[in-house]
């Protein structure tokens, strides 16, 4: 199947500044000449879909910059349900975690049933009401659960974007207290670093595969970088220790390969400006490409 890699240069949606330099870093390390290699044609979409959204200064402390990224990820919905119609798999290149808003909210237009695995340090659960920081990156889990704002509830209309039985998060380290009861309150499955070093990668992703393709008609992958141990991936904004470690996080890749169930995915908070040199931008090439197939043998 063809491939649309879909540049999202935005990073409103959290604390420092840097993770919008991401798309252009990832295609820089190569990333068309990977997925070219493993057989697949791939276009680079510009990011002229995009919006300017420098003079856009809607803002408020719980929820900050939301004017800019509500009419972004309206504009990366748009896109994203563009190349699911057409045929294609997305590749949304991050950009900030909020943007998951938009990817998924086009990746469950036309899809009854979509699931959606979410590998990350964090939850990204929280809302308006709980969110620590105000920032939009640490609530998009919550959004596409039909938590949160209304305007960013509703993007693309259909609301919620994906029931809590078909999502499943891997790598949690950091959660906040509001985003520990809405798991607990909504019943997510969430597998913590304690269970990857409890089970092993290869138990959790074997469970968390189960569930998320359950019934579904698309499952979504939304990787968020700082999930992978910062001493691999030190170019991220909300580095936790107690990470991935660089094999397990190629295995999570792999078997995601093996059982061929993700039909979109996005590739999040990669900042050149925190890394050493493309150290990190490389990593998620790398990780792109167990994700479209590579193998050892
Ligand atoms: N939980 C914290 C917050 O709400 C951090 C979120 C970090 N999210 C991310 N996508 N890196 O602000
Ligand atoms: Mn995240
Ligand atoms: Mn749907
Ligand atoms: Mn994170």
């Amino acid at each position: 199947r063809p491939i649309t890699v879909i540049p999202v240069p935005f990073d409103w949606g959290a604390s420092r500044r840097g993770a919008a330099e991401g798309p252009q870093a990832i295609i820089l390390s190569g990333l068309e000449r990977k997925l070219q290699q493993l057989g697949f044609s791939c276009t680079i979409e510009s990011s002229r879909y995009l919006p300017d959204v420098l003079a856009d200064i809607r803002s408020s402390s719980n929820m900050r910059h939301w004017g800019k990224t509500l009419s972004t990820v309206e504009a990366l919905a748009h896109k994203t349900a563009q190349a699911v119609a057409a045929g294609q798999f997305p590749l949304v290149l991050g950009g900030d975690h909020s943007i998951a808003i938009g990817s998924i909210a086009g990746a469950a237009q036309g899809r009854q049933r979509l699931g959606v695995l979410w590998i990350d340090a964090h939850g990204d659960l929280n809302t308006p009401d709980t969110t620590p920081s105000g920032n939009i990156h640490g609530m998009s889990l919550a959004c596409c659960l039909g938590h949160g704002d209304s305007r960013f509830v509703a993007v693309s209309g259909q609301q919620p974007k994906v029931e809590p039985d078909r999502v499943v998060l891997v790598g949690a380290r950091q959660l906040d207290p509001g985003e520990r009861e809405l798991i607990r309150a909504l019943g997510i499955t969430c597998f913590t670093m304690h269970d990857i070093d409890r089970y092993g990668m290869a138990n959790v992703m074997e469970k968390a595969i189960r569930i998320v393709s359950d019934g579904t008609d698309g499952v979504h992958l939304s990787f968020d970088i700082d999930s992978v141990d910062p001493g691999e991936a030190p170019g991220t904004g909300t580095r936790v220790r107690g990470g991935f470690q660089y094999r397990e996080v190629h295995l999570a890749m792999e078997m995601l390969a093996e059982a061929s169930i993700i039909t979109s995915a996005d590739i999040v908070e990669v900042n050149p400006l925190l890394d050493n040199g493309y150290r990190t931008a490389r990593l998620a090439v790398e990780l792109i490409a167990s994700l479209f197939g590579e193998r050892i043998l």
